[in-house]
């Protein structure tokens, strides 16, 4: 197993899980995954209110949200047209930070530019639980902020790098987190600067 500091119990981050080689490819099978499924604006449920984060997705399922809610579709929002491939490396990060949970069926690709933030929330859409949620990191360094399974526990913030891994899983599965701000210039990976997160799920049970 690649070394990992626990943050809370449930929480693993792995600094530099994806090396530069690795990182560089991931870059580049994202370039054709949003060539594919175009990034689109996520707008908040009922105020419709435009998140600062663009995104897109990959595998058979996608994270979406407009103004009739949060939901799982297995089709792009504007174009209609089935999400692309999930890029080798990504299952195979799953395969081994994931090893007991079934296959990803989503992979959420947030695109954050540099005054994009993602406000403190908890990933609870997916009917499966029991698997973790697996994040990994490019481009420039994050303050990212995690809590307890309550909105009110006190939170904790530490910095993801380009290349990390992070696992939400057992007791930490639904602590709340988000990303306070993007630290500009931290990363030559993406020009021109910003930062990719994209966060791998198990969506439905298993029979
Ligand atoms: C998310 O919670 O959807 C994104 C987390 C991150 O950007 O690190
Ligand atoms: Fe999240």
């Amino acid at each position: 197993m690649p070394a990992s500091i626990e943050i809370v119990p449930g929480i693993a981050h792995y600094p530099g899980y994806l090396d530069r080689a690795a990182q560089e490819a991931l870059r580049d099978a994202l370039r054709e995954i949003v060539r594919a499924a175009p990034l689109f604006q996520p707008r908040t449920p009922r105020t419709g209110k435009a998140f600062s984060v663009r995104m897109t997705n990959c595998g058979p399922l996608g994270w979406v949200s407009d103004v009739a809610g949060y939901r799982y579709q297995p089709h792009h929002p504007d174009t209609g047209a089935p999400w692309p491939d999930m890029p080798e490396i990504v299952v195979q990060a799953w395969a081994e930070l994931a090893a007991d949970a079934p296959r990803p069926e989503a992979c959420l690709v947030n695109f954050y530019d540099q005054g994009a933030r993602m406000g403190l929330h908890q990933d609870r859409d997916e009917q499966d639980l029991s698997a973790p949620v697996l994040s990994l990191s490019l481009g420039d360094s994050c303050l990212f902020r995690v809590g307890g399974i309550q909105r009110a526990a006190p939170t904790r913030s530490f910095r993801l790098q380009s290349g990390d891994a992070l696992t939400l899983a057992g007791p930490a599965r639904l602590a709340f987190h988000g990303v306070d701000r993007i630290m500009p210039g931290t990363s030559t990976l993406l020009t021109p600067g910003g930062r990719i997160n994209l966060t791998l799920r198990r969506v439905t049970r298993i029979g």
